[in-house]
């Protein structure tokens, strides 16, 4: 990971230097280089529910009609097709239990977007300055850490347990940035809401409305936005949904909802959508049209049609009764190798695609640990070391985790894999010891 002073790549610009430390690039290289690895780390996801029936009708039914057909190969709008903007809306109002009227809101206030990532990386273009600060639980989605990063925003992380984000803690930070006079820096929080990437944590209902309630409170000359990634939403394996923050009174305008139809049905058709506060919607779109003047045409016909047909709600079905037997596996197979093992535990995660593993405090998991050797070199197998998950300043990274994912293994491989994992935690704990 590059040095942003390093004297050899001054031609390039400080953003682009911020954007080579990135740690996704070291993990897929890890990847490659240990082929032989059962990777627990992939954020893939599984391969024999992706939805090629639904895409190949999809696609006939959009190529014989001329006119959608046309359409569909044609540059559109930087907001997205007013079409698909109008069955978003419908699929919101299924996820939230109310009817599109009950919503409020029309399709003017949706942006779509190349994949939910691209709205993340739009919002931080949008509100931050180099130095404005926005807060994340700890731990939490490390690829929007890098985002964070790169435009130079100050990222401050708040406690987290196995209900999400602590208000208490969310509290204490902001009456202390406020004290120290620093509060019209902060410009956003920002929370995975459902199944957290990577903690599986679901943030609590009662807490869902006690974060909007203290972004309003602590709103002085700027709003402070919530940023609600809701990427993993629809992966719910049991118990209720919870609605969304967005949803709750006042959250119209305090909160960016983002929406992604990579997890739940493909994430090569790289499709997902915002919803915003209305003073948001042109500072994003002026962005976005400077870097694609709108996402792909077809692919936002192909999902239109799907959600129309209603394939992809059948189709979730099919990936979350998958999904739900991995995660089973994954589960059994921690009480079956690792439960015996001091100072091991884990959430049991009730939706998503990752399992989050704490160890002894004093067994560090990262790249460079004798722990992510043994488990590469010896053990085979890999998972995605927990630091990279926590903000790197002030000292708040935690070496002791790891993220075990359940996405792209079939159960008897992730059965292997944690049995694996199992000798290489007691290999490390027994040279611990000696
Ligand atoms: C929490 C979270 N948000 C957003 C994304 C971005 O996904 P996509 O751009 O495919 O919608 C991911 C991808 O893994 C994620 O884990």
């Amino acid at each position: 990971m590059n040095d942003e002073s390093s004297p050899s790549d001054g031609v390039f610009s400080v953003r682009s230097r911020r954007a080579s430390r990135q740690a996704i690039g070291f993990l897929m290289q890890q990847g490659i280089e240990n082929r032989s690895c059962l990777s627990l780390a992939a954020g893939f996801v599984d391969e024999s529910s992706l939805p090629l029936a639904e895409c190949l009708e999809a696609a006939t039914s959009v190529l014989s009609n001329t006119s959608r057909g046309r359409g569909a190969l044609q540059y559109g709008t930087t907001q997205g097709d007013e079409g698909f903007r109008n069955s978003l809306l419908a699929h919101l109002a299924r996820l939230e239990g109310r009817t599109v009227e009950q919503l409020g809101i029309g399709a003017d206030r949706l942006v779509v977007t190349t994949g939910s990532q691209q709205l993340l990386a739009l919002v931080a273009d949008a509100l931050f300055d180099p130095g404005d600060i926005c807060l994340v639980a700890m731990p939490t989605y490390f690829v929007f850490l890098g985002v964070l990063d790169g435009v130079g925003a100050r990222t401050i992380g708040v406690e987290a347990d196995e209900n999400g984000m602590r208000m208490d803690a969310l509290a204490a930070t902001l009456a202390d940035l406020e004290q120290r006079g620093e509060l019209d820096r902060v410009k956003l929080i920002y929370l995975v809401t459902d199944f957290e990437n990577p903690s599986g944590a679901c943030l609590a209902d009662d807490r869902r409305s006690e974060v909007l309630r203290l972004a309003q409170q602590y709103s002085r000359r700027n709003p402070i936005y919530i940023l609600e990634d809701a990427a993993y939403r629809e992966l719910r394996y049991d118990g209720p949904s919870i609605p969304s923050i967005w949803s709750r009174p006042g959250g119209d305008e305090r909160v960016i909802l983002a929406m992604t139809f990579s997890k739940s049905f493909s994430p090569g058709v790289r499709t997902g959508f915002g919803v915003l506060p209305r003073p948001l919607m042109t500072p994003v779109c002026n962005l976005k049209g400077n870097l694609d003047f709108g996402s792909s045409q077809w692919n936002q016909a192909l999902l239109t049609h799907v959600l129309k047909s209603g394939a992809y709600v059948a189709h979730l079905e099919q990936v979350k009764a998958s999904y739900r037997t991995k995660r089973d596996a994954l589960l059994r197979a921690a009480d079956e190798f690792l439960a015996d093992i001091p100072g091991v535990s884990w959430l049991r995660p009730e939706g998503g695609l990752y399992v989050w593993l704490s160890l002894p405090e004093h067994i560090e998991t990262g790249f460079a640990s004798p722990l992510f050797h043994t488990a590469t070199r010896q053990h085979g197998v890999m998972y995605v070391p927990g630091e990279l998950c926590y903000p790197t300043v002030n000292g708040q990274s935690r070496a002791h985790q790891m993220r075990l994912s359940f996405g792209v293994l079939p159960p008897d491989n992730l059965r292997e894999g944690i049995r694996r994992l199992s000798g290489a935690i007691r290999d490390v704990l027994k040279s611990a010891e000696a």
